[in-house]
């Protein structure tokens, strides 16, 4: 279920939406650095605890700096609710802890961030969670997958790195049918470019870290959808702590102010990139959905406001030893584009992800 659209629009709600202030009435928002809150009586610490009165409690579960947070991307999602957590991990683990049971499966697509891959076949699998492996790109596969055991389809549009498309409203209406829920990662758009909850997509999960943050300063991420399951979500945080810090909290709230300039600058800079990248004698491929050659170029940009922030290419080589040879040369040749693992940032990075992020 989506909130009612607000008024105002995706940027003005950005920097005002989620922003609670103190009896001081500070203009920015304040920073809550506190473990625990206090009660007036005991009492009122028994009706907070029970939850049978709203207020603070701990900051495991309760802490204005990070409902800040999850307001204000609620609201960029258009869902009716949010909660945060430590990272993008945590808040993949928090929804397979919240919604999933043994003997559960997952149906899910190679096309996505490699450690998503390593939590569903080396974690979920030990304790009795099924996975299934489908093409990203075709529905039909999707709906062939669907065992009385399916509760998830979890998915990643477009994909981390090679930007492979999905069909949120054929797969998500698929799902729906079966009384499958559907959680989709927004990393790689962010509200800012793509919405999933217009869709028949159930859940949206972000890895803060990247474009929220944009500046490549903390960890974070977030579960955004009906209360109805965030409230199981919650409930994982709560127990098993993997909690967004106060001050993480902070500085994301204050980051999405800039998320859509930053997401329309990206994106100019990547389709440059990626046609000039295309016309290049020594690439083989260039993977990116704002270019006309993307096989779903037509899709994304129904999906997508823009092609996004991330290009990828392969260069041309004999096999796979020359390819790597090949890729390793380059990314030790760049003299700007810093060589690290975190998209998102202002500064850009080059990666050879079969060897970093997808490599374990
Ligand atoms: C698409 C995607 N999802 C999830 C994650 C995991 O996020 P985090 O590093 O914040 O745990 C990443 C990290 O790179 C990612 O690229």
């Amino acid at each position: 279920m989506t909130k009612p659209v607000s008024p105002m629009g995706f940027e003005t709600r950005a920097v005002r939406d989620g922003t609670m202030r103190s009896e001081f009435g500070e203009h920015s928002e304040a920073l809550y650095l506190t473990s625990s809150f206090v009660f007036d009586d005991a009492e009122e610490a028994a009706r907070r605890f029970q939850n049978l009165e709203p207020g603070m409690v701990y900051s495991r579960f309760t802490n204005p700096s990070v409902q800040m947070f999850e307001q204000r991307l609620a609201s960029l999602e258009e869902a009716q609710d949010c909660v945060a957590t430590a990272s993008g991990m945590s808040a993949i683990l928090s929804v397979c802890l919240g919604l999933l049971k043994s003997g559960d499966e997952i149906v899910t697509t190679g096309s996505l961030f490699g450690a998503t891959i390593q939590l569903f076949d080396n974690f979920m699998t030990k304790f009795g969670v099924g996975v299934k492996y489908v093409d990203l790109s075709r529905p039909e596969e999707w709906e062939a997958a669907i065992s009385p055991a399916t509760r998830l389809f979890y998915l990643e549009t477009p994909s981390n790195p090679l930007t492979q498309v999905a069909d949120l409203q054929a797969i998500g209406t698929i799902a729906r049918k079966a009384g499958v829920i559907t959680v989709v990662d927004n990393c790689f758009c962010t509200p800012a470019i793509q919405q999933p909850l217009r869709f028949p997509i159930d859940l949206v999960l972000h890895s803060a870290t990247k474009y929220l943050d944009g500046q490549g300063r903390v960890l974070g991420g977030a579960v955004a959808g009906p209360k109805s399951l965030v409230d199981q979500i919650r409930a994982v945080v709560r127990t098993c702590g993997p909690c967004l810090s106060a001050f993480n909290a902070w500085v994301l709230h204050r980051s999405m102010e800039t998320l859509a300039l930053r997401m329309r600058a990206h994106s100019e800079s990547a389709l440059a990139l990626a046609a000039w990248l295309e016309q290049h004698p020594s690439v083989a491929r260039v993977f990116y959905p704002g270019l006309a050659s993307h096989p779903q170029h037509a899709l994304a940009m129904r999906q997508q406001s823009s092609g996004g922030a991330i290009v990828s290419f392969e260069l041309k080589a004999d096999n796979e030893g020359q390819a790597q040879e090949r890729a390793f040369r380059l990314v030790n040749a760049v003299s700007l584009f810093s060589r690290t693992g975190n998209l998102g940032d202002t500064r850009s990075i080059i990666t050879h992800p079969a060897s970093t992020t997808h490599g374990r």
